[in-house]
């Protein structure tokens, strides 16, 4: 059994994480291992913050571990919120508000194409390595759903008439920006 810590306090990130990898890997997050800190994302790439964080819990523990970062980049706001997505309307990170913002500067532009793409930033025997995941698809004019978190509701992806937020994980994981990023990492892990 590998053990990889994982830069993140989000659960539904860890469950969603170890629902994929089965039983070969355990994955720690950063409470189990010990560390409470809120790691900064101070740059404007999701590569260099998913870098930052992963290099800040290696250089604590000198251990195997990596880091995600995933933003929302929709075509009619240029790409926003992108590295703003958690923090979109302020700095409490409040979903709500954040799906508010984003229905609110939509009103009324037709173009609703969007795609999630989460960067994992991998230190592994103290090389780095990056993975991308992107999920295309279309943002919904009002809430749809109760699941899951950050702007699942307001999000279909390509292939679904269903958002995030109306999915259960394992429906999630067939289309997650998350889950393609992770079967590559794992897809790496798996030949050393
Ligand atoms: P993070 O930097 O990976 O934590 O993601 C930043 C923000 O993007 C989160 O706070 C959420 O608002 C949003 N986000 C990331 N992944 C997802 C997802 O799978 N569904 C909906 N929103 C997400």
């Amino acid at each position: 059994m590998y053990q990889l810590i994982f830069a993140t306090n989000n659960r539904n990130k860890v469950a969603e994480i170890q629902s994929l990898v089965g039983h070969n890997f355990e994955i720690i997050p950063l409470k189990e291992a010990g560390i409470e800190i809120d790691i900064p994302e101070p740059h404007d790439q999701l590569e260099a913050n998913a870098e930052e964080k992963a290099r800040t819990i290696f250089d604590m523990t000198n251990q195997n571990c990596f880091s995600e970062d995933t933003g929302l980049e929709i075509a009619a706001l240029g790409g926003e919120p992108g590295v703003k997505s958690a923090r979109y309307a302020g700095e409490d990170r409040d979903f709500q508000a954040n799906i508010d913002l984003v229905l609110h500067k939509l009103n009324g532009i037709e173009n609703r194409s969007a795609q999630f793409r989460t960067v994992i930033c991998l230190i592994w025997e103290q090389q780095t390595y990056y993975f991308e995941g992107i999920c295309k698809g279309q943002i919904l004019t009002q809430m749809q759903g109760e699941k899951g978190f950050g702007y699942d509701p307001i999000f279909v992806p390509d292939g679904s008439t269903k958002s995030f937020a109306s999915m259960t994980m394992e429906e999630k994981n067939q289309f997650s920006h998350r889950q393609k990023a992770v079967t590559q990492l794992f897809e790496f892990l798996s030949t050393l």
